[in-house]
């Protein structure tokens, strides 16, 4: 069993880096940290940097978690190769571009790559937020997209230390490993991709102040302000360049009792399922992930070790 303790960051490659780091330096509201070796860095809490934009091709490349120590990535690596996924050992250069002290990186059985690291760099300097009146707290969560959301719930549940909250009827896992309702979730889609990168707000003024904004500055809104059933956050969800989802939230439910919750199955075609407002409930687009390849494979050999994992479940 693989422990997670946290999320730590989302790295999207960028055709137009300028573009990218603008809107989320001005509209989102993100700190902009400066750049290395082509890689620029994004704050919105206490961690470095919770988003990075690579120069380069346009699409998602990894997502990190957060592990505790030496010792759980070591077993990390083991447990996972040892249900037939393979794992590339982060470079000392690939780990100080991510600000972590170490890490390994794998593909999930749908083609999603994950960075299991431990030691992410903080940034102890007091945040003064590009865009103070965005509201934001923190990265609150991430999604990605998978075929079937039943097999890749499976896979996080039976291999990490994490529990589904709750299921829209063959449409989304969202899933937990600390009290709050959701850090990951896993939506249904046909091709690998990072659906959306949630920051959560501090109060409800800031969704609709930032909707109000988003709207001045011709941003498409791709579903909200509307209230989730499942976990009860209020949201907005809204598409930057490089086709990159991003969504505020606020007041996501907390689960305390893990044995006293039973996940509830929401059906998408009723009414308020997605929003309980009545609000569009067509999904946010996804950004597609980039298949790399990992020192001595090639990206052709990562392709099929994507498809005999897809294969296999
Ligand atoms: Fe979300």
């Amino acid at each position: 069993m693989i422990e997670l303790v946290d999320i730590g960051y989302v790295r999207s490659g960028a055709k137009d880096v300028d573009t990218a780091v603008g809107f989320a330096r001005d509209i989102v509201g993100m700190k902009y940290q400066g750049a290395d070796d082509g890689v620029h860095y994004l704050r919105a809490d206490k961690r470095q940097h919770c988003l990075a934009f690579v120069e380069g091709e346009s699409g998602v490349l990894s997502s990190g978690l957060v592990l505790r120590d030496d010792k759980a990535l070591h077993n990390a690596a083991k447990h996972l190769e040892s249900i037939g996924i393979r794992v590339h050992r982060g470079t000392d250069e690939e780990a100080r571009s991510r600000r972590v002290t170490d890490f390994i990186s794998f593909d999930d059985p749908w083609g999603n790559k994950f960075d299991l690291v431990i030691g992410q760099m903080h940034d102890p300097s007091f945040l003064e937020l590009t865009r103070a009146s965005s509201g934001i707290t923190e990265f609150g969560h991430l999604c990605v997209d998978a075929k079937d959301i039943y097999k890749a719930a499976e896979f996080w549940t039976e291999n990490f230390n994490i529990k589904v909250s709750d299921w829209v009827q063959n449409n989304a896992a969202l899933m937990r490993f600390n009290p709050v309702h959701h850090t990951l979730a896993v939506f249904q889609g046909d091709e690998p991709g990072l659906c959306h990168m949630n920051f959560q707000v501090d109060e409800i003024d800031a969704i609709f102040r930032n909707w109000n904004f988003l709207k001045e500055h011709d941003v498409e809104i791709e579903q909200g302000p509307g209230r989730h059933p499942q976990s009860g956050a209020v949201f907005l969800y809204f598409k930057g360049p490089e086709g990159f989802t991003y969504e505020y939230s606020w007041n996501v439910r907390l689960i305390h009792d893990d044995d006293a919750w039973i996940p509830r199955t929401f059906d998408p075609t009723m009414f308020g399922a997605i929003d309980m407002w009545g609000g569009s409930s067509q999904k946010p687009s996804t950004q597609r992930q980039i298949l790399t390849a990992d020192n001595d494979a090639d990206a052709a050999a990562v392709q099929a070790l994507t498809e005999a994992a897809q294969t296999r479940v």
